[in-house]
């Protein structure tokens, strides 16, 4: 029996106790009723009085030394498992932040230049009537771009706005002159979609009324954005253009050059890129809106957006903007 007493010792002492499993192993194999311990208390009775006083000793070491490597691996287990539960907290609900979409970082930086030079924002609806998107701003009721090709109509009277021009119209209603407003906002027009043109893009609109505006007020106004915008090298060029609601009229640009095979595509071999369309507004279109055109003169200019997010970022497709991938998005995260 001292030989089955050493073994059974040498057994628990070698026991790996790493988990509850293993733990609950060791209790059926040597602790329990069945257990080799009990075994040997039970085969301990039959013995001879002699050995049972050497043995009885033996016997109560080894249970009490089987039963202290219970008690320890179990402190040792129950107190790691406490230590994880502590720093392995319930999972927590991963919430992904939100971010500015890049055409309303592109505006925002547009309306904060133009803040900068004086000039209030002003914003209007994007369901418009016939009088503030066209009449009002001097479209001959014949004009091309009241077709039904350019314009989303609702009914004979209402369509989507295809200019935030509509929106200087209803600010020179109000009447508060002076004016010196930028108007940003979406439109709408009925095109072919494509990598460079959608049916809906975006504008910031440019309105100043007041007492002896000039076209060199206009000129200076739109160099000092450009300087702002493009950096103060950009080189810029004014062609005269006609829109009905100025005059005179005038498309500018900014010269990008022919570096590369895009640049090439984008200002079709020229260089050069169109970025608005400007000019001093129309009389006519000052006296629709009941301005006295013998004290008040102005000038308006409307901006596209969606191009300039496009040269910014060098994105390639218009429509990348807008399909709501957000692998595209989170690169702008940042802004
Ligand atoms: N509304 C014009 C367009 O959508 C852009 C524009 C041109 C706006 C000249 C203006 C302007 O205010 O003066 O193409």
């Amino acid at each position: 029996m001292k030989d089955q007493i050493d073994k059974i010792i040498n057994e628990a002492e070698q026991f790996a106790i790493t988990t509850i499993d293993q733990l609950e192993s060791y209790k059926i194999r040597f602790l329990v009723k069945k257990g080799l311990v009990n075994q040997l208390f039970i085969d301990f009775k039959d013995l001879a009085s002699e050995e049972k006083k050497i043995l009885g000793k033996e016997l109560n070491v080894l249970k009490s030394r089987v039963e202290e490597l219970y008690n320890n691996a179990e402190v040792e287990l129950r107190s790691a498992q406490s230590v994880n539960k502590k720093i392995n907290p319930l999972p927590g609900y991963y919430s992904e932040l939100g971010s500015r979409h890049p055409i309303s970082a592109i505006i925002d930086e547009m309306t904060s230049i133009f803040e900068r030079l004086g000039f209030s924002i002003s914003t209007g609806p994007e369901i418009e009537d016939d009088w503030h998107n066209f009449s009002a701003l001097n479209f001959p009721y014949n004009h091309p771009a009241r077709d039904m090709q350019d314009t989303f109509f609702v009914d004979d009277e209402i369509a989507l706005r295809t200019h935030t021009s509509s929106v200087q119209v209803r600010l020179m209603e109000e009447g508060n002159l002076p004016i010196r407003s930028i108007m940003p906002g979406r439109v709408y027009r009925n095109e072919a979609i494509s990598a460079r043109s959608n049916c809906f893009f975006h504008q910031v609109e440019g309105l100043y009324i007041d007492k002896g505006v000039s076209f060199s007020d206009l000129k200076q106004t739109l160099y000092n954005f450009v300087q702002e915008f493009f950096g103060t090298n950009t080189r810029v060029r004014f062609r005269a253009s006609y829109f009905p609601f100025t005059e005179p009229s005038a498309e500018m640009d900014i010269y990008l050059g022919l570096d590369t095979e895009s640049d090439y595509r984008l200002t079709k071999g020229t260089g050069w890129l169109e970025i608005l369309g400007c000019g001093m507004v129309d009389p006519n279109v000052l006296e629709n809106c009941k301005i006295d055109t013998s004290l008040y003169s102005g000038f308006a200019f409307g901006l596209g957006v969606d191009r300039m997010a496009m040269l910014k970022f060098g994105v390639k497709d218009l429509r990348t903007f807008f399909n709501g991938d957000k692998r595209f998005l989170e690169q702008f995260s940042s802004l």
